[in-house]
């Protein structure tokens, strides 16, 4: 299982935090956003790790995370997102990296609060197909929104205007190697990108889309009220551990 974390794009929404830097570079609590998808991926064992990023500041990374020693790793890989032609697009360029191997792709911009392991190792087991993180919100049309129905899902839609559960696809996806099959069939969305919701939907179109609900609290922070609360959860979260242990 080999691990992926998106972290390209413009932070277009932040700015003028991002103006100068890459979104994934700002910090939450103490750390820079991009340390907590990455300390997520290595916590579920997974020890082959791609970065896509993106932009102006994609030097920045090699500077902050070098070989990823910080992390235990031995190596970290890293490739460029030319512009911002959306999350799918960005896991398009992971193709030769996975190179036959399934892989959890996870958001530079989800922060959460528990392990990840569990589902990783249900996906190992998993024969084919694909393993979606979904998660109950109060904001559902900001998010792919899930329509579940006797424990199967529906539908899946893009930020809806009428979201119809409260029910959100979380930033952490598990796909086999067709993935990138599906990825060359998919046609811009109206906001002229690649959305991952399409690749979801064609998974279920297929019957092979598999869901779990993630333990813990989720944010992103793609927002400034987003960020704001990804901050506040982390503060919560080390200060119930003890100051300095979080
Ligand atoms: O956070 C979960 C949500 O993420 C899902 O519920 C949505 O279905 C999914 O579309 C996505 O929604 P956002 O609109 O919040 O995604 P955003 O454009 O903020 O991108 C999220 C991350 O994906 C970003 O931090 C970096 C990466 N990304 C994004 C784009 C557009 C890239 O690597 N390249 C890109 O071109």
């Amino acid at each position: 299982m080999k691990g992926i974390i998106l972290a390209g794009g413009l932070g277009t929404r932040l700015y003028p935090l991002t103006k100068v830097t890459n979104k994934h570079l700002l910090p939450i609590h103490s750390k820079p956003m991009i340390y907590y998808p990455l300390q997520t991926l290595v916590d579920a064992g997974i020890e082959n790790i791609l970065i896509v990023t993106g932009g102006n500041h994609a030097g920045e990374f090699l500077r902050l995370l070098g070989n990823g020693s910080e992390f235990g790793l031995k190596h970290l890989n890293y490739t460029y997102q030319e512009g911002e032609g959306g999350i799918a697009a960005a896991l398009d360029l992971a193709e030769h990296f996975a190179d036959g191997d399934k892989v959890v792709v996870m958001l530079g911009d989800n922060i959460i609060e528990k392990s990840i392991k569990k589902a990783v190792t249900n996906f190992r087991r998993q024969a084919a197909g694909a393993r979606i993180l979904i998660k109950e919100v109060t904001d559902p049309e900001r998010f792919g929104a899930v329509e579940i129905k006797n424990k199967k899902i529906i539908s899946i839609e893009e930020k809806p205007k009428r979201p119809k559960s409260n029910c959100v696809v979380t930033g952490i996806y598990m796909y086999d190697n067709q993935v990138f099959d599906i990825i060359k069939l998919l046609k811009p969305s109206r906001r002229n990108e690649l959305e991952i919701t399409d690749v979801n939907n064609a998974y279920l179109k297929k019957g092979e889309l598999q869901y779990e609900i993630l333990d813990g609290w989720w944010s992103d922070s793609g927002t400034f009220d987003s960020l704001l609360r990804a901050n506040n959860l982390v503060a919560e979260m080390r200060d119930e551990k003890g100051k300095g242990k979080g």
